[in-house]
């Protein structure tokens, strides 16, 4: 994720913007730049990747003076990464400069109104938007340039401002991207995040939405988005760097579980336009999409596990056929396309050598690719004929979460698109579609604060030999999901099985106490799975079964039951997923495991 730090004080600005940003490396990014005010003008200095290459250019920040400015590492969304990409960003005078964290959703409607207004654009960033509209809403006064922008731009944004006409200011504002602002006796600061402000203070105020601050060398102001003046308490932090690095929790994986409802709502809003699914990124048309005979769909992993859930969605909201394929088999298999065919390759990477593989084997045959990869410039993303992005940000716990879930986001939005434009869904549908979509963020917060029950329930389980997932249709894909996140993370044997097919086999490893997780999400499957479920426990399992609320039915057959709250049947996953992947958390935090890092195991598997 981009990191922001902002300095005014009596110190040098550079060399602590540059202190402040190696803080926050570990969140991911691939350039990195600074802008001060000298005295006379605003000084700016980028460089694309690591911040050494940045440091190595300013002399550790030497060659840029003043006390005032503002650095940013950028994680690339909107462009690839590059110098003219990097941040901050000016206006054309460059006499206004930005930073920025989060998503501009309507910027290519501000760049459209902007263009008209002769402003030019020299970034493919959705932040260039804002520099230029504050610009435009400019006349002398720095708040009512921002508020003005801020009823302007939708989306995400912290940002940190320098005006050069008002040189003893920094001004910050946020809306659902994080922004703190630090006191410290030799000056003010401004961060993304705390570990880059531990050095110099303990004592900050965390910015609000819809919140902005002006900072001098000596004093912090705060106003709301009309221009008021508000009174905000300051927070002491006890937290050891590590923790802050955390964000506070114990583990990235925990932290990045705890963004999904965020990672959901930057995946889907973008491409929702007035009740309608809008990929016009993928510059598909409408022909094009009809013409599809069939899909294959081709990943790693947790990956494929979402192009699982995919199978059934395409299937049966769009009825066009899919095939789903380990990357690692697909490339080997010489498997049979069609012209008309299209391949998905799922990444998080971008940079997993058999699904890059996969994807160049399905080029070399012509036939269509579209990649739906998670880091902006990856090698997927810039091979794949079309590419849709998931807006994860940088996900550091090698068992993905947040980047699974916004993966199946993006299957949902191509679903409902594929779908009305073949005429398999109705206006009615679609609309129905979308506002369930939109409810998942919440319903999801309002899982994960159901943590301490699934963590109760999970330490029972910790010395567990061997662990079985069970459902039916896209209760299966999510089993397999459950079943790689318990045994990646907790070292305990774990399967997952179709429901249907325990009894050809499986079932004789159940044995007294086994526990067997059974999701039961599919209103049209639940009496064939608790069938299954009753010829589990009969033989000793003890089972836990997630399903929906309403479905009491449950509680005669099974040991334990977790309620998800209702949804439409294509997008139970993103619900059912969430108490599995506590569930995982939990075991193996009681059993002393490394959760972010598990033994083998590597982020990105740039191997065969
Ligand atoms: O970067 P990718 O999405 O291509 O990675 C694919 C798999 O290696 C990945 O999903 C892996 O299975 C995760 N560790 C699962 O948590």
């Amino acid at each position: 994720m981009c990191g922001i730090v902002g300095y005014i004080g009596v110190s040098q600005a550079a060399p602590i913007l540059l202190d402040g940003l190696s803080k926050l490396e570990y969140r991911g990014y691939d350039s990195a730049g600074l802008a001060v005010y000298d005295g006379d003008k605003i000084q700016l200095q980028k460089a694309t990747g690591r911040l050494k290459v940045l440091s190595e250019l300013t002399h550790d920040g030497a060659t840029m003076p003043g006390v005032a400015g503002i650095g940013h590492t950028r994680w690339a969304t909107h462009g690839a990464p590059s110098n003219s990409n990097a941040h901050p960003h000016f206006n054309r005078e460059e006499t206004i400069a930005v930073v920025h964290n989060g998503i501009i959703e309507n910027y290519l409607k501000l760049k459209k109104y902007l263009e008209g207004k002769g402003y030019q654009f020299t970034s493919d960033t959705d932040t260039e938007v804002v520099a230029h509209l504050l610009d435009y809403y400019y006349k002398g006064d720095p708040i009512e340039a921002i508020t003005r922008m801020m009823h302007r731009v939708e989306g995400s944004y912290a940002l940190g401002i320098l005006f050069q006409a008002h040189p003893g200011l920094l001004y910050a504002v946020r809306k659902d991207s994080p922004l703190i602002v630090g006191r410290s006796k030799d000056g003010n600061l401004i961060a993304s995040d705390v570990p880059a402000v531990l050095k110099y203070t303990r004592n900050v105020y965390f910015i609000e939405n819809e919140e902005i601050s002006i900072l001098s060398g000596e004093d912090i102001c705060f106003y709301n988005v009309d221009g008021e003046e508000i009174q905000k308490e300051s927070t002491a932090i006890d937290w050891d760097m590590n923790a802050a690095e955390k964000g506070g929790y114990e583990h990235f994986m925990l932290k990045e579980m705890y963004e999904q409802p965020q990672t959901v709502r930057d995946t889907l809003n973008p491409r929702i336009k007035e009740y309608n699914v809008d990929i016009e990124e993928l510059g598909m048309t409408d022909e094009e999409i009809r013409s599809i005979q069939k899909i294959h769909i081709v990943a790693c992993g947790s990956a494929y596990h979402a192009g699982f859930t995919a199978k059934y969605v395409f299937e049966g909201m769009a009825r066009i056929p899919v095939d789903v394929d380990l990357a690692s088999e697909f490339r080997y298999r010489n498997p049979i396309l069609q012209e008309h065919d299209l391949v998905i390759i799922i990444s998080q990477s971008g940079e997993t050598a058999d699904s890059l593989a996969a994807l160049r084997e399905a080029k070399n045959r012509g036939v269509q690719t579209l990649g739906i990869v998670n880091v902006v410039g990856s090698s997927i993303a810039r091979e794949a004929d079309r590419v849709m992005y998931t807006w994860a940000g940088p996900e550091i716990a090698v068992a993905t979460t947040k980047a699974y879930s916004a993966q199946l986001i993006a299957e949902y939005l191509l679903a409902i698109k594929f779908a009305q434009v073949r005429g398999e869904l109705t206006k009615e549908e679609t609309t129905s579609y979308l506002k369930d979509l939109h409810k998942l963020p919440e319903q999801i917060e309002m899982l994960l604060s159901n943590k301490e029950k699934i963590q109760h329930f999970a330490n029972r389980y910790i010395s567990a030999k061997d662990v079985f997932f069970v459902g039916r249709g896209i209760d299966y894909a999510i089993s397999m999901e459950g079943s790689l996140k318990l045994k990646e993370i907790s070292y305990i044997h774990s399967e997952a099985y179709a429901a249907g097919e325990l009894k050809h086999g499986t079932i004789s490893l159940i044995e007294e106490g086994t526990l067997v997780a059974a999701v039961l999400t599919q209103e049209a499957l639940y009496k064939k799975t608790i069938s299954n479920i009753v010829e589990l426990t009969s033989r000793g399992a003890f089972v836990l079964a997630v399903t929906n609320t309403g479905n009491t039915e449950i509680e005669k057959a099974a040991d334990y039951v977790i309620y998800i709250p209702q949804t439409n049947r294509w997008f139970t996953n993103s619900l059912a997923i969430i108490p599995l992947q506590l569930f995982s958390y939990y075991v193996s935090l009681g059993k002393g495991c490394d959760v972010d890092k598990p033994r083998n195991l590597a982020k990105s598997v740039t191997v065969e």
